[in-house]
């Protein structure tokens, strides 16, 4: 069954992200669909910061550099696949080497391209739900 969270505002997303990365552990894919503006980054800045890779600050949307890398030994990876259209475009994000080594990766519009690898995955929905609303939805792992 998915588990539902409403958040209220940008700061409360953020938490929850820091509390749910004590629930990953790598190797794992962490799979943020939602629209434009739903908080996949604000979300992503949680995670980050709760596995200790970063502190909040420093994670910002990876949309024109594509990938982010976060952490010294255990390493966590932001992506952002929105301009991603084909297995070519891919490859130009240089993410095989990613899945050499047990990490966190976290990306956003997974819909848009699916990464081959045989990794863990977590899936999180978000939703407008109207002015600083937010629902969260944890479809797990398959
Ligand atoms: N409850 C909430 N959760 C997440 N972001 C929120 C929330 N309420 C307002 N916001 C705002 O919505 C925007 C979400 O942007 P962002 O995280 O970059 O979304 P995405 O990566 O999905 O495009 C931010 O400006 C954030 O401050
Ligand atoms: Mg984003």
């Amino acid at each position: 069954m998915a588990e539902e969270f409403i958040t209220h505002s940008a700061e409360e997303t953020t938490r929850w992200g820091r509390e749910f990365a004590a629930r990953l552990k790598a190797p794992v894919l962490v799979l943020l669909s939602g629209e434009l503006g739903s908080g996949k980054t604000t979300l992503a800045k949680g995670i980050v910061s709760g596995l200790g890779a970063a502190a909040e600050e420093e994670v910002t949307s990876p949309t024109f550099t594509l990938v982010h890398v976060y952490g010294r030994e255990a390493k966590v990876y932001h992506a952002d696949l929105y301009r991603i259209e084909s297995q070519a475009d891919f490859e130009t994000l240089g993410l095989e080497e990613v899945f050499a080594a047990p990490a966190v990766v976290i990306l956003e519009w997974p819909e848009r391209f699916a990464p081959r690898t045989e990794w863990p995955q977590v899936r999180l929905r978000l939703e407008h739900l109207g002015g600083d609303a937010r629902r969260i939805t944890v479809l797990s792992g398959e």
